[in-house]
């Protein structure tokens, strides 16, 4: 089984025109790259969760964005600032929830913005790859500061812990590394042995089953003793005395910590509190969204039934006509939050005060007003 570590989620071709992504709906059972440079298939792809995960979504839209306005024929400034636009604000309503592609969108906007009375289209054209190419190697860098933060609290617990985690956030959902299962992989690198010395309990996460399908491949991939349970069994192995330390990814979280996250998660942070386990976020500081105050202001995604009664079936398994709940992620309260894991460090309650004192502010909107 391939280390996921060696895959790229998200990259530019040689020939700098293409995106190539790794066809996440196709994992475990098959490993296979797609290239794109059209606008309708990186929206598809986005959709459909052929890439998925906040950060990887950032990627892919901020390459997207730069792929499309490079194929833009005019030298006209104003026109290609015009035409960006509708790329932006296409790309941006392919899913609606994780703040990091409109973060990605909105900062390659702003370069346009700021710089286009300087540059000539053609040079504002490579300056835009290079931004999305400075957002793709920041979020590798993120992604293991946040790896090495959670690392020190497994440390605390010592070797033989035992970490739940919900959805993927791992190296697939970011540039390389992930969120939620960064710390793991950190752990690995510092020489923990990762059959003894971790123990990783998946869910399964309904309806899209990225814990079974992703998460339970990444971490078995690198050697991790590795389970996979349905999202109701969670309470069980808390009650177990297995889980010592819980750790997941957002998709946005608002200045006073309340965070949206695969659908489920809300679930797991309420078992969580009654059991006394430590229940941390792993956020780069572009999820944190300090234009919005509570959790009750960010937009969920709702998905398609047939995700929920046909999709992993045979056969349909609800009664035809039946109604279907599937909003694709839920709010947590951030009194059910231990802390955030973060680049720069653990935010703990009060969360707005310490991310004000990490220095994340508010940033410029061009679309994402939700
Ligand atoms: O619908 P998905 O698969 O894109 O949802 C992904 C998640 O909820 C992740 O936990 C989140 O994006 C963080 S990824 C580092």
């Amino acid at each position: 089984m391939e280390n996921a570590l060696n895959l790229d989620t998200v990259r530019l071709a040689e020939n700098k025109k293409e995106l190539i992504l790794l066809d996440q709906t196709l994992l475990p059972n098959e490993t296979k790259y797609i290239t794109m440079d059209k606008a309708e298939d990186i929206w598809e792809a986005i959709y459909s969760l052929r890439v998925r995960g906040a950060p990887a979504i950032g990627c892919a839209g901020a390459y997207g964005y730069y792929i499309l306005a490079d194929q833009l024929e005019t030298d006209n400034m104003d026109i290609f600032v015009a035409e960006c636009t509708k790329i932006m604000e296409y790309i941006n309503s392919s899913r609606p929830t994780a703040v990091n592609l409109s973060w990605a969108l909105n900062r390659m906007h702003g370069v346009l913005m700021a710089e286009k009375e300087q540059k000539t289209v053609a040079e504002m054209k490579l300056r835009l790859m290079e931004e999305a190419d400075a957002i793709y190697n920041e979020d590798i860098q993120i992604s293991r500061n946040i790896g090495t933060y959670g690392f020190e609290l497994l440390e605390k617990i010592g070797k033989g812990a035992g970490i739940m985690t919900h959805c993927n956030a791992g190296t697939l959902a970011t540039a390389k590394y992930g969120t939620a299962l960064a710390p793991m992989y950190i752990a690995i690198e510092k020489g923990w042995n990762p059959k003894e010395d971790l123990h990783v309990y998946c869910d399964e996460t309904r309806p899209l089953l990225q814990g079974a399908r992703l998460s339970s491949y990444e971490m078995q991939a690198a050697g991790i003793d590795t389970y996979v349970q349905c999202d109701n069994m969670a309470s069980y192995t808390m009650k177990s005395g297995k889980i010592d330390i819980i750790f997941v990814g957002c998709d946005r979280v608002t200045a006073n910590g309340d965070f949206a996250n695969k659908i489920g998660t809300s679930g797991v942070a309420i078992i969580a509190k009654y059991y006394g386990i430590p229940f941390y976020v792993c956020a780069p500081s572009s999820t944190i969204d300090m234009t919005m105050e509570t959790g009750d202001e960010i937009r969920i995604e709702q998905r398609k039934p047939e995700e929920v009664t046909e999709m992993w079936y045979k056969e349909r398994m609800a009664p035809e006509g039946v109604g279907v709940v599937n909003p694709a992620f839920d709010v947590t309260d951030n009194s059910l939050v231990t802390g955030i894991i973060t680049e720069k460090g653990i935010a703990y309650p009060p969360f707005k005060e310490a991310f004000e004192k990490m220095g994340i502010r508010p940033v410029e909107k061009f679309v994402d007003k939700q």
